[in-house]
């Protein structure tokens, strides 16, 4: 078996099952303290030590089954953390159990971890918790075998003062008064279907919730929750679709949390509670595609996981690809096309900022001293997607494709697979296909860096028109600017506009007179739609237009999503005349960022972590 590169467990000597979470959140010194009983398994005969992973924490004391235990903790590695090394007081053989006790406490800085102040939540009264553990994160917020090839199931208790709610990833199990202490509340969770460490998730905070189906609910502070019912209405009728075309949502309960704006991701598949960023409150539902594809994740991820994140691709493509089968029973066909082709261009845009050369650009990377955080890119996503949409063509369609990604759920539900696992069950279930399959130049889509070797065909019904019009503008001179007119966008989906700027951002150069016309006419500079506001910015700053660049900088620290965070910071970096600016734009916000992201911003912007 493949050891896993970013973690210092060894699954091949023992695998964790249960884990059992007993936490105090401490939000006067920014530290969770508590313990963690697991619940190990055994594997290999004369076992008698076991590694886990931790990141900046004080481990207090270990136990095993009761009995103290001796640790050591290794040598910190950059973004692997601090391997903890347990002695167990007896040996043990292959099949036996053991529960190792691990109380700790985490530090302010744990990576996992945003801990904000009341002023950066909407009701500005009380403080807010929330975790973010994809990739390698768990480990700063619990000691833990941090690798996704390992599921267990969860139970946990969590204290928190009384005015606050606490959420996790699993199933709300009760609540009752803190028997320590009466000003704080104890929540209690289970997680009955094994799932992997990365999927582990907290959320404390001044939180209300609404129904909005018979399984959902939105979750936020309540200045939100009404928009978030609104915005994500559809819930029920995506999971239904979801069932239709996967099989049974196995994990019960599906809500939807609305985190504060430096959330970093546009949404993360906690189990039973998505993560969501507030930017996807776009008022009119256009950004549900987001929710489609953390339903998706229900099967493609915490079903069938990826066994390490070098196999990130089969999460991801396989989502990608379940969430536009969702857009497709939805709205047509027609819109799925016009979704994969965006979804190209995303892929182009990522080939480009890392360079065609580079080998993160590989559908299958190797992590090895790679940090997933810097690896992160629509890479695994679009060419993912652009290799299981191309294997649909060859195979026989999407009915056809449909089949095999649900015998593959069923073949894998529960475990985790490496893209070798996935390739030889394509090649048993087409096997009166074989000589297509053999046709395709698997080494080229998966060890290649670039773009694919095959660009897939897609209907442009739907782009038809962005085109249309990009080119004009693209081409237009000075002279020909009064040929537009408001009116050129009136008939556009804000989908289309989406499709429309990214196709201007593909540009080398666009000038400043035409950015500066476009406001004028489509006034994009009041657009609140989170993916339109992000292109237009981007592309008014790379067209030097300096008006933008407090704009620019305006979103990029207001909101901390990082698909548009970083990119207009670096956008604004690269604008010679107002680096500085970006700069102290960044530091005078970096305190209050989340700490991944001000990490991947720092490293972007060439500024010196102790600057
Ligand atoms: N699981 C990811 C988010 C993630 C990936 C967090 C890797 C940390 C490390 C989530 O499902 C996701 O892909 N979100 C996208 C949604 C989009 C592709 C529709 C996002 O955040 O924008
Ligand atoms: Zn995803």
């Amino acid at each position: 078996m493949s050891a896993d590169p970013t973690s210092f467990a060894s699954a091949a000597k023992c695998v964790s099952k249960h884990l059992n979470l007993n936490l105090h959140v401490d939000f006067e010194n920014h530290v969770i303290r508590g313990s963690v009983e697991i619940t190990v398994e055994v594997l290999e005969d004369r076992f008698s030590t076991l590694t886990l992973d931790t990141r900046d924490m004080k481990v207090v004391s270990v136990s095993a089954n009761g009995q103290a235990a001796c640790f050591t903790m290794g040598p910190k590695h950059a973004f692997k953390g601090t391997p903890l090394d347990i002695t167990l007081p007896s040996d043990l053989s292959r099949g036996q159990h053991v529960i190792v006790s691990v109380a700790y406490e985490t530090s302010p800085g744990a990576p996992a971890l945003q801990w904000l102040s009341p002023e950066q939540t909407a009701g500005k009264k009380h403080p807010y918790l929330f975790s973010q553990c994809q990739a390698h994160h768990c480990r700063s917020m619990m000691p833990c075998q941090d690798s996704p090839s390992i599921k267990h199931t969860y139970h946990a208790q969590v204290s928190v003062p009384k005015e606050l709610v606490a959420a996790m990833s699993a199933l709300r199990d009760g609540q009752e008064v803190d028997p320590q202490d009466s000003h704080r509340t104890i929540y209690r969770f289970r997680q009955p279907v094994p799932m992997p460490s990365y999927l582990m998730a907290l959320v404390v905070g001044c939180l209300e919730s609404r129904k909005i189906g018979p399984r959902t609910a939105v979750w936020s502070e309540k200045e939100f929750v009404d928009r978030a019912a609104h915005e994500f209405s559809e819930t029920e009728k995506m999971l239904q679709t979801a069932e239709d075309l996967v099989g049974p949502y196995v994990w019960g309960q599906y809500d939807i949390l609305v985190l504060p704006p430096s959330f970093p991701y546009g949404g993360m598949e906690n189990p039973c509670l998505t993560f969501a960023t507030p930017t996807l409150l776009a008022g009119d539902k256009s950004l549900s595609n987001v929710i489609a594809h953390e339903i998706s994740h229900s099967w493609t991820g915490n079903l069938v996981t990826n066994k390490t994140w070098e196999h990130f691709w089969l999460n991801e493509g396989h989502t990608v690809y379940l969430e536009r089968m969702i857009g497709r029973r939805l709205e047509g066909e027609a819109f799925r096309q016009f979704k994969a082709l965006g979804g190209w261009k995303d892929l182009q845009d990522s080939v480009s900022t890392f360079g065609a050369e580079n080998p993160l650009t590989n559908l299958v990377p190797t992590l090895q001293d790679v940090d997933p955080d810097e690896a992160f890119s629509s890479v695994p996503y679009e060419k993912g997607f652009a290799l299981l949409y191309h294997l649909e063509e060859l195979l026989g369609g999407p009915e056809v494709f449909m089949g095999f990604v649900k015998s593959y759920i069923q073949l894998f539900a529960y475990s985790s697979v490496t893209t070798d696992q996935w390739k030889d069950f394509l090649f048993s279930y087409f096997q009166d296909k074989v000589d297509v399959l053999n046709k395709v130049d698997w080494n080229a889509w998966m060890f290649t860096p670039g773009m694919p070797p095959v660009k897939p065909k897609y209907d442009t019904s739907l782009a038809d028109a962005c085109l249309a019009l990009s080119l004009r503008w693209i081409r237009a001179k000075e002279e020909d600017l009064g040929s537009f007119s408001e009116s050129d966008i009136k008939m556009f989906s804000s989908h289309q506009l989406i499709h429309f700027l990214s196709l201007l951002l593909q540009e080398e150069v666009f000038p400043a007179s035409h950015v500066k016309k476009m406001q004028e006419l489509y006034d994009f500079n009041s657009c609140m739609n989170s993916e339109i506001r992000f292109r237009w910015l981007r592309l008014c700053v790379r067209s030097r237009w300096e008006e933008a660049v407090p704009l620019a900088l305006k979103m990029a620290s207001e909101q901390g999503r990082m698909k548009f965070t970083r990119p207009l910071f670096r956008e604004v970096f690269n604008f010679a005349k107002y680096r500085e600016e970006a700069v102290r734009v960044f530091l005078a916000h970096r305190v209050t960022m989340h700490p991944v992201t001000s990490g991947l911003v720092s490293k972007d912007m060439k500024v010196s972590v102790d600057q």
